[in-house]
């Protein structure tokens, strides 16, 4: 194990990027040009491509003719470490603790995505070059939904052009078990207004006379859901596809702790879709989730009062072939549908993005299978994952090139909470991973 490998890790880990957050935008870039230092010191060309908001960092080595083109993609952008007073340890000051190393972005996405640059850097240390043409382009933006590498992508298609592209950005099954993932939830984001009177009226002189806002989005959100557990949105399920035999056969044999659901989230009892385990509601169903719910008094001690408005932060998770503007929509015609009088409502689309869905037998697919067979030594699980990576379907749709995802996030690493951790063991195992990757697509030509 090279200790260097670490402190560059340490390095990345304490730049705060928090993409969404304008008061770490100087952050943002710091971290974008010391990762360019670092694309240069392990042997490749880099450059920062602006945009609009926070910028693009690309390393490339020369190109040959007639090798196969990787693109490798990650984020350098983290999500915000809120609520702070819940990490054991400052989540910009890297912390070692047995075989992990605790800091925000850790997992999410610095320390899977850096594995694959310093597994670069090996290669062209012992072996002078890469067996592939490399483009390994990190953006500052995933956790916001990439909204301006998509038009980056499009102005830049033809540089851009590759064969095949490799992310780790996503779970692995358990330690250990080299986890192939061939597809991908999408999402579609919404938030619904309510609004009542006015102003915020005394509940005793108006109360019994005029609807409350607060009581009309609970009706609203319960609406949602049937007792099932299904979503209750008139042709929410029209285009979801049915999960194949093989796939229900291969993660029935997953062999996982039966309680690791409960045990990772702290919740009680199992809730949703009836008729799907808990792997299939999660892979390969869509859902509809309430993020956040605000109106009315929040403040110490009760104020009687009827609220003006109320607000409701919702997600949807969707699966292929379900598109998230129609089913944004749909929802949003459900809501008119169901708001109760007395209130009207306003509803603003937010980010969304598209499922991910590949042929796991590809030549490709199977390329990254034995990779991965190669450095943990057993047969690799084949699972779809819940979280959403909106920019792989577009690369499909700009670039028509397959991602295959490669995850070193270990169940228990808490990305986007607090305490958020990455396996050391997987940060060593992801630059192995990544020369064991390359050496297998070279191989294909
Ligand atoms: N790396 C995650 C997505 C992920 C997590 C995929 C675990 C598979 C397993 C990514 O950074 C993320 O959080 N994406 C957001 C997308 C959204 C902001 C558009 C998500 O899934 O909520
Ligand atoms: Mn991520």
């Amino acid at each position: 194990m090279n200790k260097k490998h670490l402190d560059d890790l340490i390095t990345y880990l304490k730049f705060p990027s928090v993409s969404t957050d304008s008061r770490y935008k100087a952050d943002v870039r710091e971290c974008a040009e010391w990762l360019k230092t670092k694309i240069i010191d392990v042997g490749l060309k880099a450059s920062i491509h602006e945009t609009s908001g926070h910028p693009i960092v690309i390393g490339r080595n020369i190109h040959k003719e007639g090798l196969p083109t990787v693109m490798i993609y990650g984020h350098y952008d983290v999500q915000p470490a809120d609520p702070i007073d819940l990490w054991n340890s400052p989540p910009f000051e890297p912390l070692i603790e047995g075989d992990k190393i605790f800091a925000r972005g850790s997992t999410d996405n610095k320390g899977q995505n850096l594995a694959h640059l310093l597994g670069l850097g090996e290669a062209i240390n012992e072996d002078g070059e890469l067996p592939v043409n490399i483009i390994f382009l990190v953006e500052g933006e995933e956790e916001i939904g990439s909204p301006n590498l998509e038009p980056f992508l499009k102005e830049n298609k033809d540089e851009l052009e590759c064969d095949v592209i490799a992310v780790s950005d996503t779970g692995m099954i358990g330690p250990g078990i080299g986890t192939f993932t061939y597809g991908l939830r999408g999402v579609a984001c919404m938030e619904v207004k309510v609004i009542g009177p006015s102003r915020d009226l005394h509940s005793g002189v108006f109360g019994g006379s005029v609807a409350n806002p607060c009581s009309a989005i609970s009706k609203l959100i319960s609406s949602l859901h049937k007792l099932d557990g299904s979503v209750n949105v008139e042709g929410f399920y029209d285009k979801v596809k049915d999960i194949e035999d093989w796939e229900k056969q291969a993660w029935s044999n997953i062999q996982v702790d039966p309680n690791e659901t409960l045990l990772l989230t702290g919740s009680t009892e199992l809730f949703g879709e009836s008729g799907f385990t808990d792997f299939e509601r999660r892979w390969s169903r869509p859902t509809a989730e309430v993020n956040g719910i605000g109106g009315g008094y929040q403040g110490e001690g009760s104020k009687t009062v009827i609220p003006s408005e109320s607000f409701v932060k919702l997600s949807f998770r969707l699966v292929p072939d379900q598109d998230p503007d129609e089913i944004l929509n749909l929802v949003k015609a459900h809501l008119d549908k169901v708001t109760p009088d007395g209130v009207r409502i306003e509803c603003e689309f937010g980010h969304s993005g598209k499922s991910y869905l590949m042929d796991p037998k590809s030549d490709y697919g199977l390329a990254a299978q034995k990779a991965l067979k190669e450095t943990f030594n057993c047969d690799p699980a084949l699972i779809r994952e819940g979280g959403s990576i909106p920019i792989v379907q577009t690369f499909k749709d700009v670039l028509n090139v397959d991602t295959l995802l490669l995850g070193l996030a270990l169940p228990d690493c808490q990305i986007h909470s607090p305490n958020e951790n990455y396996s050391i063991d997987n940060f060593y195992d992801g630059i192995r991973l990544n020369r064991n990757l390359i050496k297998q697509i070279g191989g294909l030509n």
